[in-house]
């Protein structure tokens, strides 16, 4: 047996495994509950030299099991859980111009689609983002992407879909490839240039281009290696994309290896469920008004539904029917949605929403932000849950269980650490020093 090792990190109290058995999404009753180790006599987890996920158990076993290793580094969580590092499943982080003129516009009253129709929102964002270099485009989204580390967040996706052009298009998308190799963090990557209909535009030409313009030009940069893009989205709506010319950009980005994972049923039923569940979509977004029978399709399709607590709040939308969904069998994931309109990146934050106004178990909740957050990504064979073999993403709590990461609302101060492979990426640097049993602050 190899003798070194990368981090042995022990003493913790907990470990928040997620589930057991090496499943790679959860839906139903098995979303329903999470797996976790306890001990009062404390935990250790042994991390290889690789990052991976090399084993986990009492303290004492392990010291046992592993005596003679090397370690490159020890870490002391006594008092601490350790939980799967959080996975955010939707949002749009890369965008110059903040909106806060419409939360008040929206505070006094005007719905989402008065202040689109009015030539602000996604327009306004759209007109900021076209005239910002790639530069100035970067460092806001790295300071970004930094923070939702901060809050746990160790595998995000991150759209495009404020240049609704080729040029502007590819900009915001190598703006995610440069923050990609600044910010530790994993990033799967969507392409929606059919975020919303350019001004002076049509709803056929938008399509057109986005098919045969924007679409090809970013498969040169794919073949050329010069971009990574994971997913295709389009915002099917009402007086955006229709159902129709949604299919057609799903399908083109789906047969260029794109995975389907896009914005539907948000506030009006359009059958974007339904469509979805007939393209193998990986997942699909909002469904605040989802149908009955859209559900049942995804259950049946095993598409993921990404849930956006933040914007069913913000705009004081009707609530998506996550109960429904988790009791006919559809995999409930989360994301922050992360945009100008809701300026929220805090997983845990959205954990809380989830549970007070959709109605998400505590669990469920915790499901949705990590093994099914992973699997909308494609992600939840190295991420979202604690395995061994498995990335080595951790967030480490200073609080007798993990429940108090979403209890606790608005307070993130007790995460202590995030760790991403064998590196401590942050370290919170509020005075625990003398503690071992929680105490709030
Ligand atoms: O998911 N609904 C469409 N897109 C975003 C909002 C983008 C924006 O308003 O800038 C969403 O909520
Ligand atoms: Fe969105």
């Amino acid at each position: 047996m190899p003798n070194d090792f990368g981090l042995r990190i022990h003493g913790a109290s907990q470990i928040v495994l997620i589930c057991s058995n090496g499943e790679k999404v959860l839906s139903g009753e098995a979303q329903k509950s999470v797996v976790t180790l306890e001990s009062s006599k404390g935990l250790t987890v042994i991390v290889d030299l690789w990052g991976q996920i090399r084993d986990f158990g009492e303290d004492d076993e392990m010291w046992k099991k592993y005596e003679g290793a090397v370690y490159q580094g020890y870490l002391d969580a006594t008092g601490m859980c350790i939980m799967p590092g959080l996975v955010d499943a939707h949002t749009h982080p890369v965008w110059v111009g903040d909106r806060v003129h419409e939360f008040a516009m929206k505070l006094a009253g005007a719905t989402y689609m008065d202040v689109h129709a009015a030539g602000g929102g996604i327009h306004y964002t759209v007109d900021h983002v076209r005239k910002a270099s790639l530069e100035e485009l970067t460092q806001p989204l790295v300071g970004r992407l930094r923070r939702m580390m901060q809050g746990g967040t160790t595998l995000v996706e991150a759209k495009s879909g404020y240049g609704l052009d080729a040029p502007s298009e590819i900009k915001m998308l190598r703006a995610i490839e440069k923050a990609r190799s600044i910010v530790p963090i994993d990033i799967s990557s969507t392409y929606c240039g059919a975020h919303a209909i350019p001004k002076g535009s049509t709803e056929e030409k938008a399509t057109d281009d986005v098919l045969n313009v924007q679409l090809p030009a970013i498969q040169r940069l794919r073949e050329a290696k010069e971009l990574k893009v994971d997913n295709i989205d389009v915002f099917c709506e009402q007086g955006v994309f229709g159902i129709d010319n949604t299919r057609s950009i799903l399908v083109a980005g789906k047969n260029l290896g794109m995975e389907v994972n896009f914005h539907g049923d948000e506030l009006h039923y359009t059958g974007s469920a339904e469509l979805g569940a007939s393209l193998g979509a990986r997942a699909i977004s909002h469904l605040e008004e989802v149908s009955e029978a859209g559900m049942d399709a995804m259950a049946e399709a095993g598409s993921v539904a990404v849930l956006l607590p933040t914007t069913a709040y913000m705009l004081r939308l009707k609530q998506p029917p996550a109960r429904q969904m988790i009791e006919r069998g559809v995999p409930v994931a989360l994301g922050s949605d992360f945009n100008p309109n809701a300026y929220c990146m805090s997983m845990p934050m959205v954990m809380h929403l989830a549970c007070v106004n959709m109605r998400m178990t505590m669990p469920e909740a915790l499901v949705a932000a990590t093994i099914n957050a992973a699997a909308a990504l494609n992600k939840s064979d190295t991420h979202g849950s604690i395995e061994r073999g498995k990335a080595c993403d951790f967030v480490l709590i200073q609080a007798p269980s993990w429940e108090h990461l979403i209890y606790r609302f608005g307070d993130s101060s007790l995460i202590r650490y995030v760790i991403k492979g064998n590196d401590i990426l942050y370290t919170n640097p509020v005075l625990y020093t003398e503690r071992t049993q929680d105490v709030d602050l």
